[in-house]
């Protein structure tokens, strides 16, 4: 597979999306921080489908972490992004610099009210603002048809599906099943940071999502008794501390105490100082 080309700034991505356009091509996008995993593959090969370009991008962005976050420790591994990107047959990676994504004097930040309340929102206050920003902000020099996201981040998913129709962006935006390492762990860029013992633990979130839905196909639809299920089963497995185990309405992520419709169980756990997440939706009778 050659090489894929390198923009690096917004003006050039810009000038370069018009051209595509103008020539009618359908650009397809992969936004990401980088440290690229089976995972980020998946989504690029999904991009390669739908689109004449495919164009990822790699960008740490400052906005989404908070002040205790691992921003400064976030990994990073561009020359191996490059080959998976190559790889997966990405013809242009997109590599902004900090400095010209938040121009100094920046005031201008994207917030999807209700969407981002609860769960990780919650607990990292000021994230999803700064997911919706900076993704608004590759959407508008990317100038995308589609574009590709992890199911993983499953509030992140619902926040840019609803800033897209609330802004009338025009983007599709499609989510894309969760890979799994062997043992079910979702894979994640943070999964790099555990060692082998919290590595071997952290396999107790997807058997904590397979013992609630498996508990909601015999027909358990009381949420409380689902989380309380799943939390055990996490419990057993040896956590750091739980962050939350929650089960919203699927598309509103409101609370919801019976699950009689579409609803996502979301957990977050922490194995050692490394926070995971992970999400199941469980769709009675379907
Ligand atoms: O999911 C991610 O990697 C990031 O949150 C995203 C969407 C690239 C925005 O920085």
């Amino acid at each position: 597979m050659p090489s894929p080309e390198i923009i690096r700034t917004p003006k050039e991505m810009s000038a370069r999306a018009d051209a595509w356009r103008r020539a009618g091509r359908r650009i397809a996008f992969v936004p990401t921080m980088g440290y690229l995993h089976q995972g980020h593959v998946t989504l690029l090969e999904e991009g390669r489908t739908r689109g004449d370009v495919l164009v990822l991008s790699i960008f740490v962005n400052p906005t989404q972490f908070g002040p205790q976050e691992d921003l400064a420790r976030y990994p990073r591994d561009l020359d191996g992004d490059l080959a998976k990107a190559a790889g997966a047959g990405t013809d242009v990676v997109y590599l902004p610099e900090a400095a010209d994504m938040y121009a100094p004097g920046h005031q201008t930040y994207v917030e999807v009210m209700e969407l981002e309340q609860g769960l990780c929102g919650e607990r990292r206050p000021g994230h999803f603002r700064g997911v919706a920003t900076i993704v608004a902000k590759l959407f508008c020099a990317v100038k995308p048809h589609v574009a590709i996201f992890g199911e993983k981040d499953y509030q992140q998913l619902q926040v840019v599906r609803r800033m897209v129709r609330d802004l009338d962006m025009g983007v599709e935006v499609v989510g894309i099943p969760t890979v799994r390492e062997p043992d079910g762990l979702a894979m994640s860029s943070r999964n790099a940071y555990l060692s082998p013992d919290e590595r071997a633990r952290a396999s107790c979130l997807h058997r904590a999502l397979e013992a609630a839905l498996e508990a909601a196909a015999r027909g358990e639809r009381d949420a409380a008794a689902l989380c309380a299920l799943a939390t055990g089963v996490i419990e057993g497995g040896g956590p750091n501390r739980i962050d939350y185990v929650e089960i919203r309405d699927a598309s509103t992520l409101q609370p919801v105490s019976r699950v009689e419709g579409p609803a996502v169980m979301a957990l977050a756990v922490f194995f050692g100082a490394t926070r995971l997440i992970d999400n199941a939706v469980i769709a009675p009778g379907a």
